[in-house]
């Protein structure tokens, strides 16, 4: 059928030009074969838009080759001249589009300077294609250039460009080339679900229900998680939804909101493939806003569990309502947990740079609202940065921090013990053959150079309400900024900083090693916002041998594994690594989904969701009557225990 129209088109060229195909300029390479080249196009006008409109011409049967192009013009007069439905004769100049300030962003082929144009017919009926289960795109790998043991994550990355390579289009195993293939078409996407909040244009990423897709969660977004080959799947079936081309405005969406069938156009620009629509799609249905607060509590029952809360609280300063939503939900969310790993707690003066570094009035407000909030109140301790020298928000001077439950935990400080400064290195002593930091808490490894502008891990030691060592390094790791996006050009993409990520780790492993070297049976928790998925597994391969992320001890689902959410994935950049020790005896957790499950992103208390484990200091079993023993041992009180702790240093 197709190629019985060509025939008739050929059969009326005046001139070569006029022979052209639509398919004949996309080709089946990701670059046109036409470039700079003017042309005579005979085809049916799609869509329009403020800045061009969009031309079909008759398929082939080589899939490869897109029968749809963009026509940029910004002219009103020219754009009065065509209408979808319109079938046009015009002539214009074969280019390809690329920011001159987004080197990383791939080509955009298009037709420029588009003249003589002529309508042949009206009000021709225009039939998107229907991406449906019979085409729809492949699910795991977004190009065959994201070579190496990580895929798409691999290091080192940006090792080739797909512009320069120019290979030939493989639509059914890369989500790049699939979305290549389509550039230009008209298409459909039936039963969309959202699976992001929107960014602040308004456009928010989807999948379709009627498509085949891979790490899909509870709640309908997207996970990354291993592929089938072990390698780390990119997620290519999801789509970036932009501004409707007729001026009307995106509904607000969330992991897993329903949406009536989206029709529109594919283009590339930001840095991404997208369907451009035709109109606003509407909202069928939202999931469930309810979170349900963790269910991972510390009774009195089971006293040698220890929950451990984990918590991003992005860039809280003292002043404003942030201070009681976190608050909020540590309190009801996470239900006081024993110990709180925080991240991002700024100094007295938030924002403000002044000099101030001390966080005290932020810590003791947070720890003031959660008592009016649970009647728990936490003791604190961090350690102030030098003054605007570990990155984040200018004059914030962001930290980590515990909360910590003093019925539950002390800070193991014997005589000569104390708590470190900012450029001052914890490290382990063996006064009696067991380890002891020499300042706690303490900073790890705070002058190597793997820490310029960035975090320091603030590590402590504890003794629990039965007499036994706990250590814990909590971490904020160097964050993604600058990297390029899952659609640039570069191959593997751009992962920033991931060589200081890595040595960031290292340093960590390096510490964790003079732990376990001298207590191969030691209680470790590592644990924190590493900007980084456990699937690029070069970043942590210094750590994993030593610690096991609690996700897998617990077995939580992979898709279930998730504590953010960007582009098109929910993804987990906070991790708990437990020791031997802990994997060895029941470990729990669960990701407490208080933000992104919020009915809108402005909702939301702070970019990560917060986290939630149980451990276990020395090994209870609940269906063992074994516990008698315990109970009685966990009667004496805790100082007394710390004194019977440190007597044996
Ligand atoms: C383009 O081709 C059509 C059909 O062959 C012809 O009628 C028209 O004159 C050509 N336009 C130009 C500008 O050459
Ligand atoms: C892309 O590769 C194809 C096949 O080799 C070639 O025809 C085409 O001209 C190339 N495009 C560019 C812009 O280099
Ligand atoms: C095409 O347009 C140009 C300028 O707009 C005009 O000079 C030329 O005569 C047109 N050609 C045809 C075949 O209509
Ligand atoms: C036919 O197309 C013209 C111009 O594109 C438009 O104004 C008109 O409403 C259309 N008529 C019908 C019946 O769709
Ligand atoms: C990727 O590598 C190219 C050199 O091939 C370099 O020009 C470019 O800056 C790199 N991109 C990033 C984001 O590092
Ligand atoms: C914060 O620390 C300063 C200096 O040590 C002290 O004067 C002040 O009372 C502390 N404030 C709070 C709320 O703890
Ligand atoms: C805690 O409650 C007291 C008494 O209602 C109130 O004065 C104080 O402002 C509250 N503190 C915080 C940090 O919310
Ligand atoms: C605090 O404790 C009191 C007395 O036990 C109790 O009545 C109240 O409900 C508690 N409040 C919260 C928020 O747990
Ligand atoms: C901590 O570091 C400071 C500055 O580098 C140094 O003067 C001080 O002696 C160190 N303190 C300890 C306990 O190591």
């Amino acid at each position: 059928m197709a190629w019985f129209s060509q025939s008739l088109l050929l059969a009326t060229c005046v001139s070569l030009a006029a022979c052209t195909r639509i398919t004949d300029i996309s080709g089946v390479h990701q670059r046109t074969p036409m470039l700079g080249q003017t042309v005579n196009l005979t085809a049916l006008v799609t869509a329009k838009g403020k800045s061009g409109f969009y031309i079909l011409g008759d398929p082939v049967e080589d899939q490869r080759a897109s029968n749809g192009l963009s026509v940029f013009t910004t002219s009103t007069s020219i754009l009065s001249q065509v209408n979808a439905g319109d079938m046009v004769n015009l002539v214009g100049k074969v280019a390809e589009f690329r920011p001159a300030a987004d080197p990383d962003y791939l080509l955009l082929t298009e037709l420029t300077s588009p003249t003589n144009i002529t309508v042949l017919s009206r009000n021709n009926t225009v039939t998107p294609l229907v991406l449906d289960k019979y085409r729809s795109p492949p699910t795991e790998q977004f190009s065959p250039l994201d070579v190496g043991h990580d895929g798409w994550l691999s290091v080192p990355n940006n090792q080739s460009r797909i512009d320069t390579v120019n290979g030939t289009l493989q639509p059914d195993n890369f989500g790049i080339d699939f979305w290549a293939s389509l550039l230009g078409q008209i298409v459909s996407v039936p039963k969309p679900v959202a699976i992001n909040f929107p960014n602040s244009f308004s456009e928010f990423w989807v999948h379709s229900d009627e498509w085949p897709v891979t790490g899909k969660n509870s709640r309908g977004g997207l996970s990354l998680t291993f592929g089938p080959h072990g390698i780390p799947d990119a997620n290519p079936e999801a789509i970036i939804i932009g501004s409707p081309l007729d001026g009307t405005k995106n509904p607000k969406t969330q992991i897993g909101t329903k949406l009536t069938d989206i029709v529109g156009v594919i283009t590339y620009q930001f840095g991404f493939y997208y369907v451009l629509p035709l109109t606003a799609p509407t909202v069928i249905s939202n999931p469930n806003f309810a979170v349900a607060p963790t269910t991972l509590t510390s009774t009195d029952t089971d006293r040698c569990a220890i929950t451990v809360g984990d918590y991003n609280v992005e860039n809280m300063a003292p002043t404003g309502t942030h201070v009681q939503d976190v608050a909020n939900h540590i309190a009801h969310f996470l239900l006081t947990p024993d110990i709180v790993f925080i991240q991002e707690v700024q100094d007295n003066s938030g924002p403000t740079d002044n000099g101030i570094v001390s966080a005290n009035v932020t810590l003791s407000t947070l720890v003031q609202a959660i008592a009016n909030v649970s009647n728990v109140t936490y003791s604190w301790v961090d350690i102030d940065p030098v003054d605007g020298e570990d990155g984040g928000q200018p004059g914030g001077n962001i930290r980590q921090a515990y909360l910590y439950r003093p019925e539950k935990l002390h800070l193991v400080q014997p005589p000569g013990v104390t708590a470190g400064h900012a450029l001052n290195a914890t490290s382990v002593l063996t006064p009696s053959g067991k380890p002891l930091l020499s300042l706690n808490p303490g900073r790890v490894d705070p002058t190597n150079a793997a820490w310029q502008d960035s975090r320091k891990p603030l590590a402590a030691q504890w003794i629990t309400a039965t007499g036994h060592s706990l250590f814990t390094v909590n971490l904020h790791l160097v964050s993604k900024g600058g990297s390029t996006t899952g659609h640039g050009d570069a191959r593997p993409p751009v992962n920033l900083p991931v060589a200081q990520r890595t040595s960031q780790v290292e340093t960590v492993s390096t510490f964790v090693k003079s732990i376990l070297e001298v207590d191969p049976w030691a209680n470790i928790v590592v644990a924190g916002d590493c900007n980084e998925y456990t699937q690029t597994r070069s970043v942590f391969q210094s750590l994993t041998p030593l610690l096991t992320e609690i996700d897998e001890v617990a077995n939580v689902p992979p898709v279930e594994r998730y504590t953010y959410v960007f582009d098109n994935n929910c993804e987990q950049l906070d991790h708990m690594f437990i020791s031997p020790a802990l994997s060895s005896r029941y470990a729990e957790v669960e990701h407490i989904h208080a933000n992104n499950w919020a009915a809108t992103i402005s909702a939301r208390v702070s970019d990560h969701d917060p986290t939630v484990a149980r451990i276990r200091t020395i090994f209870h079993d609940p269906h063992l009557k074994s516990f008698q023993s315990l109970s009685s041992l966990v009667s004496v009180r805790l100082s007394d225990f710390l004194q019977l702790f440190l007597a044996n240093f």
